[in-house]
């Protein structure tokens, strides 16, 4: 048989050949490739149910099984590829088995439609790379963690609206990148288990011919269950959606983590210097490093909420059951899955070599009347209603501001000319690590309940490190 009409799919009904520029637009082979072997496992296990129905012998399955398995190491070491004529992967695959055993690559079509294909494609594609993407994502996790326990002590000055606030360590700080990390790996989990039902046996929208055992498939391919409504089967794209939001999500946590190494970096802040090898030089300026990395995460962003938005905008007036716009689902979910792999190791190597200059970050703790809340809280404890003590705090600060120091170094005759329930242990009070050390509930930046914080993170990590070390796709 020619090889290009091995890999044919269709034509019978045409009189006149497909123009070039409908080839064209139709071809997806160039970038659907990337799934060539979880379609060849789905066309395994498709065509296991063909051997139960007797539309095979165990003979060709057999023949066929062993090829699978020769054709995916051929994929895998580069050596088997697609050729320009194929359409598609599925057209591209029926080739390469056609070739290689004409009489029973003939046969495998029967009762499956590249509709049930794609769909169940995609989803083995996507449980494997969502595990993929968490094991970066712990990785990139445990490198913060490895900064914060260097730095569970660190005072550094805490912001709201990027004005000082309160000091706090630069331990508490730096964990609270895992949190949210940990809650994207969390929704990973979860979102697997909608991305495990088989769509097999959905056929082109109406369910197949020849009453395959879905349940049985699905369980072959290690999916949760079989999808319960064929037509939904084929043109639901909802878990696609939902993970590449959660990829989306991650960019935005990346994003922010991202934009405070760019502050602290900078000369005004000077909180952290970058490391040689993971930092850029200018072609005209000889002084300058740049935090390419993180400004590049931040940039890489956009692009992930965009292919979001890609996706949601394809879908939203799209007529069940399959429509060909589905094909433009691929490149966004891709480019995602691209951009996490590049960004994720880069900022786990910019973390893990991120040097702190903690005598800066301490002396800027100590400034912009940090410690201010601490003098209401005392006035507080002393019997005085917090609004008033709210109010004398605020004349403090300016008392403070005309002598020209910092609240924290007002001299306790300052603190009495305002109120009587001052007494002289306000002044030690007030010291950086005084302030920190008292915020010492479960959630605060106190070091010993940052250091429990971060303990309960590290179970968490190897919590999820759990679900990661089983792979829930076993290739041919
Ligand atoms: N390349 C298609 C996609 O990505 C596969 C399904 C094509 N189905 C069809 N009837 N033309 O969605």
């Amino acid at each position: 048989m020619a090889t290009e009409e091995a890999g044919k799919l269709w034509g019978g009904r045409f009189k006149d050949p497909a123009s070039p520029e409908l080839m064209a637009i139709s071809r997806s082979v160039h970038f659907d490739w990337r799934l060539a072997r979880y379609d060849l496992l789905q066309t395994m296990t498709h065509t296991s149910a063909l051997l139960d129905v007797g539309v095979i012998s165990a003979s060709e399955f057999d023949a066929l099984k062993k090829l699978i398995s020769e054709i995916s190491s051929g994929i895998s070491a580069g050596k088997i590829n697609y050729q320009d004529h194929d359409e598609d992967v599925h057209s591209a695959i029926e080739r390469i088995i056609t070739e290689a055993l004409p009489d029973i690559g003939t046969k495998i079509r029967a009762g499956r439609s590249r509709n049930d294909q794609i769909a169940t494609d995609l989803r083995l594609y996507l449980r494997d790379e969502n595990q993929e993407i968490v094991k970066l994502v712990l990785l990139l996790i445990e490198a913060i963690l490895a900064q914060a326990v260097a730095h569970v002590d660190t005072p550094a000055p805490g912001f709201t609206h990027l004005q000082h606030a309160q000091p706090v360590t630069l331990g508490h700080e730096l964990a609270k990148h895992a949190h949210a990390l940990l809650r994207d790996c969390d929704r990973a989990i979860e979102i697997d288990r909608r991305i495990a039902i088989s769509p097999l046996g959905s056929g082109a929208l109406a369910g197949s011919n020849f009453s395959l055992n879905v349940e049985k498939l699905a369980g072959l391919l290690e999916f949760n269950n079989a999808a319960g409504n064929s037509l939904d089967a084929v043109s639901d794209r909802d878990y696609a959606v939902e993970l590449v939001f959660n990829f989306a999500m991650i960019g935005m946590h990346l994003s922010r983590l991202a934009e405070e190494i760019i502050l602290y970096t900078t000369t005004e802040f000077g909180f952290a210097k970058l490391h040689d090898s993971w930092s850029t030089g200018s072609s005209l300026m000889p002084q300058k490093k740049n935090p390419d990395i993180a400004e590049l995460t931040r940039g890489k962003t956009g692009r992930l909420i965009g292919n979001l938005v890609s996706i949601l905008t394809m879908l939203k007036a799209l007529p069940f059951a399959y429509n060909r716009d589905l094909q433009e689902d691929k490149e966004s979910i891709f480019d995602s899955v691209d951009q996490l792999k590049l960004t994720l190791p880069a900022m786990t190597g910019l973390i893990t070599t991120l040097l702190f200059d903690k005598e800066k970050m301490a002396l800027s703790a100590n400034t912009g009347h940090a410690a201010a809340t601490d003098v209401a809280d005392y006035l507080v404890r002393k019997g005085v209603p917090f609004k008033e003590a709210h109010q004398l705090t605020g004349e403090l600060v300016i008392l403070a501001e005309a002598i020209g120091v910092d609240i924290s170094d007002l001299e306790f005759s300052h603190f009495q000319s305002k109120s009587g329930f001052f007494e002289p242990d306000i002044t030690e009070l007030l010291k950086t690590t005084a302030v920190i050390s008292a915020r010492s509930s479960k959630l605060g930046t106190a070091p010993l309940s940052v250091s429990r914080q971060i303990q309960e993170l590290h179970q968490q990590v190897d919590r999820i490190r759990n679900w990661t070390s089983n792979p829930l796709v076993q290739l041919p």
